[in-house]
């Protein structure tokens, strides 16, 4: 069934490589799916996690990608190994004319993720990058506000992650905080999700300059630290802010501003926001201040509203937006809509994590 959509009535097979943390967030939601995906195999270079999964939700157990798919049929594999891990899967399930969900970051540099690019050109396939947070109804009606033009002029965004992670964490696993594997740290590990949601809704980065540091965690190669300054396209300005060292750990926030309005979203959840619907003729304030703003929250409709712990899995992570981009993936498949999150959209949060290293690094701001 490679490189064509499964038929209707057939169940998408999936193969699962990477049965760890965000591996069981995947199988959770592939159980959830089941009248439309099967777990047909799971693999891990350690058996033992792979059988662990495949006893939960299903699935012949391997320790190779290709032995895997010398034995099973497959028509879609997901890619949830460590993230400089990616790219060879990845690549490896595209040359065999699979569909591939991959887990985020697509890999740890541009040049790298362009590799994967060209293997999907040239099977012609799909392949969906998660960044679950897209698909989060606040992000989604910050996406349709600023589409109708009811931020006014976009101005400026923050993204900050003020995230705290004990050195257990780094210790969990050989891969994590190294540049080889984890392509960085705080920005690029845990604060993806966030720069993501501030390209979606800012618009395309041009420039960036950071600063970056370890300061609380030994044994990590990269940083736990990172601020930058960011230039977009539209000339808006923005700032990011990333770290895993900030006890006992607060939450993800974006801001984005406009001279007719503004949003905040706070650990996934719309908390603020105020619009000037085009043509309402709202009166111009010369000042405004948080006093006499208008939260108008209320106005929308926030009942499938998640926080990040909901219906958890592991280490806090909820499947519920792994499933909402499940379900967009699969549309994709059968030609109802496109791909939401696909490489070049993830390939423009993975170039300005690399501009702000590239910045901290040489001390100048890097045109991105
Ligand atoms: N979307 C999210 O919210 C989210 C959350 C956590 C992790 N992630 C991403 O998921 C990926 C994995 O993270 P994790 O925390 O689950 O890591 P993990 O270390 O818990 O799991 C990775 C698994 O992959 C296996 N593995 C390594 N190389 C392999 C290979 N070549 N073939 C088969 N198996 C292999 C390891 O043995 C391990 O069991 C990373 O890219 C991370 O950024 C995403």
């Amino acid at each position: 069934m490679s490189a064509t959509a499964p038929d209707a009535n057939d169940r998408a097979k999936i193969a699962l490589v990477g049965a760890g943390v965000i591996g069981a967030v995947h199988g959770q939601v592939i159980s959830e799916l089941a009248d439309r995906v099967e777990l047909a195999a799971v693999v891990d270079t350690h058996p033992d996690r792979a059988e662990r999964l495949a006893a939960d939700r299903g699935g012949k157990v391997f320790t190779s990608l290709t032995d895997a798919l010398a034995a099973v049929d497959i028509d879609i594999v997901v890619v949830c190994t460590p993230t400089g891990r990616h790219g060879e899967v990845a690549i490896e399930a595209l040359q065999a004319g699979k569909h591939v969900i991959i887990e985020k970051p697509a890999e740890t540099t541009v040049a790298k993720t362009d590799q994967i690019i060209e293997a999907q050109r040239k099977a012609g396939t799909l392949v969906a990058v998660i960044s679950q947070h897209r698909f989060d109804p606040s992000t989604e009606i910050a996406l349709a506000a600023i589409e109708k033009g009811e931020l006014g002029r976009l101005t400026t965004g923050i993204a900050a992650i003020d995230w705290w992670r004990g050195q257990s964490y780094y210790d969990s696993g050989d891969w994590r905080g190294t540049w080889e594997l984890d392509g960085g740290g705080a920005l690029m590990n845990q604060g993806v999700h966030t720069v993501d949601l501030l390209v979606a809704t800012m618009g395309r980065p041009v420039e960036v300059f950071a600063y970056t540091d370890t300061l609380a965690h030994q044994r990590i190669e990269v940083e736990d630290v990172a601020v930058a300054v960011v230039r977009f396209e539209s000339g808006a300005l923005g700032v990011l802010h990333a770290t895993t060292a900030a006890h006992p750990g607060l939450s993800a926030r974006l801001h984005v501003h406009g001279d007719q309005g503004s949003i905040v979203i706070d650990n996934d959840l719309l908390t603020f926001i105020h619009t000037t619907p085009q043509g309402s003729g709202a009166a111009e304030r010369s000042y405004g201040s948080a006093s006499d703003s208008i939260n108008q929250v209320e106005n929308y409709d926030l009942t499938e509203q998640t926080g990040p712990t909901a219906g958890s899995t592991a280490g806090g992570l909820s499947p519920l937006a792994h499933r909402r981009q499940y379900e967009n993936f699969l549309a994709a498949l059968a030609g109802k809509e496109p791909v939401r999150v696909d490489l070049k959209t993830n390939r423009q949060s993975i170039a300005i994590i690399t501009g702000v290293y590239e910045s901290a690094r040489t001390g100048k701001p890097v045109a991105l």
